[in-house]
């Protein structure tokens, strides 16, 4: 395994502005291939999709080349991938076809440890049909989501059950696995939210036993498309909205419009770019994405690991728990200041985190934190350095002895 990771940040053009980028849970800045990608696919003729003519058939090819993109970075079959401008909107897509299905009595079961994507379109699809909406939540001593309380939430009338591979909030990765064999069991659907889990390390989503799977691209160094994954035969089964003129297909009935086809030439770079993260791995392009995200999984742990003590060491910092094994996200708090005031002390000093809840609404609710303004959220991607941390933590530690103050 080698990963060398001066050689992978300068294939990042937008690292040169010298930001630190510890906000890859909200968005991963684009690598070059992606970049060019991009514009190569506006800058040469692409045309609607046509079998008629070159420029057509270029987007046909497009859309075929990012299918088996995300086939090989997720361990699909290429013609159960599904394209979408977000992991939000396919997600309520999906809630509103499988809804149509359900009946009154029907039940449904989403986490509080879950961003509010994979959560609000399964309780709005829930409402329309009359099912019952029933809650998994999480230790908030130790931000498990512990498998245990599926035997009980799942029953003969459960339909689906919603969960993430990841928190974006505190990195936790539930047993997915686990919860979707009980599921399973009773005959109900998972849908498993991967956006945040996907860029942190190889995925394989048949052994996760999922149904469904979204994953977004602007968190894994592409550009802001999402697709979502299943069974071509599982798709075959379900009837989404559609125009009556848009193709009847598998899996394109479940694509709204026309899509970017420039983006989505970035997709396809986006997955070639986590392939080649292990420049020594061999094989074809699924394995080198395996091996690629387990290189820089490795390299990731060691900068949160960094991250994690000195956060601990730091006086005035409160962590938000999170069981180990988890994706190298923390959130945290600094006495003294909302979180907004440090996320935006941090800011001037030029170091990118997120504050607020992030969307993960009922996590910050249930914490009670959400009134009081949620948590600072530092997240590690494969583009961060020891050094980099070393920089954020030294400007928390001037923080916490009263080095900025509101001004205005
Ligand atoms: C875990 C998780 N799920 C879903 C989403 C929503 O993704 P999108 O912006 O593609 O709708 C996000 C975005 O931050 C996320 O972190």
């Amino acid at each position: 395994m080698s990963f060398d990771v001066t050689r992978v940040r300068a294939a990042y053009p937008a690292l040169a502005e010298g930001h630190l980028h510890f906000d890859g849970a909200a968005g991963t800045q684009p690598a070059a291939g992606v970049v060019e990608a991009v514009t190569g696919a506006m800058r040469h003729a692409v045309g609607n999709r046509s079998a008629a003519f070159a420029p057509g058939r270029r987007s046909l090819e497009i859309v075929a080349a990012a299918r088996a993109a995300v086939a090989d970075l997720l361990g699909v079959a290429p013609d159960g991938v599904v394209l979408g401008p977000s992991a939000t909107a396919l997600t309520y897509t999906l809630a509103r076809t499988l809804g149509d299905t359900w009946r009154p009595g029907d039940e449904v079961v989403v986490s509080r440890l879950d961003h509010d994507a994979n959560v609000r379109p399964w309780v709005r699809a829930a409402e329309r049909a009359g099912a019952t909406v029933r809650w998994a939540e999480f230790d908030p001593a130790t931000g498990e989501l512990p498998t245990g309380q599926y035997a009980d939430l799942v029953g003969e009338r459960t339909r689906l059950v919603a969960v993430t591979a990841a928190s974006n909030a505190v990195g936790t990765m539930p047993d997915v696995a686990a919860i979707a064999r009980l599921a399973h069991a009773a005959g109900a659907l998972v849908c498993v939210d991967g956006v945040h889990a996907v860029p942190h390390g190889p995925t394989d989503v048949p052994a996760l036993g999922a149904d469904f799977f979204v994953t977004s691209a602007y968190k894994w160094s592409g550009p802001h498309l999402a697709a979502l994954v299943a069974d071509p035969a599982r798709w075959a089964a379900l009837r989404p909205d559609k125009l009556r003129p848009s193709s009847d297909a598998v899996p394109d009935r479940f694509e709204y419009g026309t899509p970017s086809f420039p983006l989505l030439a970035g997709l396809t770079a986006a997955v070639e770019h986590l392939a080649g993260l292990d420049p020594a791995a061999p094989g074809d392009r699924r394995t080198r994405v395996r091996a690629g995200l387990a290189a820089a999984r490795a390299h990731e742990q060691v900068v949160f690991d960094r991250l994690l003590a000195g956060l601990a060491a730091l006086p005035g910092v409160t962590v938000l728990p999170a069981p180990a094994g988890r994706c190298p996200t923390v959130s945290f708090r600094l006495a003294g200041l909302t979180p907004a005031e440090t996320a935006t002390a941090l800011g001037e000093a030029g170091i990118c985190l997120s504050h607020g809840d992030y969307y993960a609404y009922e996590y910050f609710q249930a914490l009670g934190l959400r009134e009081h303004g949620g948590a600072v959220r530092a997240s590690v991607y494969h583009y961060n350095t020891v050094e980099e941390v070393d920089r954020l933590l030294a400007e928390l530690d001037r923080l916490a002895a009263g080095g900025w103050r509101m001004t205005g």
